[in-house]
């Protein structure tokens, strides 16, 4: 059976430090990551249902950086968009390659890849999780604060999305303090409840506010776009909800002028002020870049 990343909820504290540390050791060897610890021949089949900048470019970089090829499609290249099942075409592509990374729409289309691949699925952003995203996450976190265990992160903003969902399991995985601030209407349902067995072995919180000031104190404070993709018909109902939820200068003074971070792309003047983005206490470039190294070590770990 092969395994699957689909919500790290399936992966245990121990194999998570063990991929950020496989990051760490990818990123420092010399030249492009130097001998490459996958075979050569291997194949990685990229399928997105909706646009990407970084996780397109970071997974088709490493792959290369690996020794890998890579396939791109969007569905309407494929016969899935004349109907073809998910299942059959997960069928058929385990017979041709050697993972698949997929970003869909829904998390089930995943699911329901995963289900019938006999090669790794690997979600590359579905509208509940974006588990590469967390795992660069936690690695940039680890690099600036020295804390590969129990940092202290807020986000705050639209605490139900794909981004937030995965900072609260790996936070929940390695002992953080996680705060998701935001209104009421947009918190994630039973995520809390689902999360309990793992926030009590690993001696992290999560807790949920719809109070901005309760970013005091934090290590980190994060944001994503209002409206995530697919979401366009409602912007105007979370525009409104969210607008008081910008972070900008006053927001990172009241949390005692922690790092910031953004997954990207970023809605500039909405969820984040450019004096924030730019200024100092930005790592959001070096966020960026840990993309790569992880999608390394993601790689490296199902495939090698
Ligand atoms: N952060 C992120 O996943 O960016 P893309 O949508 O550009 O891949
Ligand atoms: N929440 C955003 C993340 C983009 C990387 C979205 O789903 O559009």
């Amino acid at each position: 059976m092969a395994r699957h990343m689909l919500s790290l909820l399936e992966y245990g504290p121990d194999e998570i430090m063990g991929i950020l540390r496989l990051s760490r050791t990818l990123k420092e060897l010399p030249g492009r990551g130097g001998p490459a610890p996958i075979k050569a021949g291997r194949t990685l089949m990229l399928i997105f249902e909706k646009p990407s900048t970084r996780t397109r470019v970071s997974l088709t970089v490493a792959a290369s950086h690996l020794g890998m090829e890579t396939i791109y499609a969007s569905p309407q290249e494929l016969q899935l968009g004349r109907g073809e099942t998910v299942a059959d075409t997960a069928r058929t592509l385990s017979r041709y390659v050697d993972a698949i990374a997929a970003r869909v729409h829904r998390h089930a289309t995943v699911e329901e890849l995963a289900r019938h691949s006999s090669v790794p699925v690997i979600n590359a952003l579905s509208d509940l999780y974006h588990p590469l995203q967390a795992l660069a996450d936690a690695l940039t976190i680890w690099e600036k604060t020295g804390k590969l265990r129990g940092a202290t992160l807020a986000f705050v903003g639209d605490v139900g999305n794909n981004v937030a969902r995965s900072l609260a399991v790996i936070g929940a995985k390695l002992g953080w303090e996680v705060r998701l601030i935001g209104p009421r209407e947009l918190w994630p349902e039973n995520l809390r409840v689902s999360l309990n067995a793992e926030l009590a072995s690993s001696g992290g919180s999560l807790v949920l506010s719809e109070d901005p000031m309760d970013v005091r104190g934090v290590d980190v404070i994060y944001t994503d776009v209002w409206v995530s993709m697919g979401q366009e018909a409602e912007r105007e109902r979370r525009v409104s909800l969210l607008k008081r939820y910008q972070v900008n200068a006053r927001l990172m003074e009241a949390a005692g002028d922690p790092l910031f971070m953004h997954c990207l792309p970023a809605n500039r003047g909405m969820e984040v002020t450019d004096d924030v983005i730019d200024g100092p206490r930005s790592i959001v470039w070096d966020q960026a870049e840990n993309r790569l190294h992880t999608a390394k070590a993601v790689l490296v770990t199902l495939v090698a």
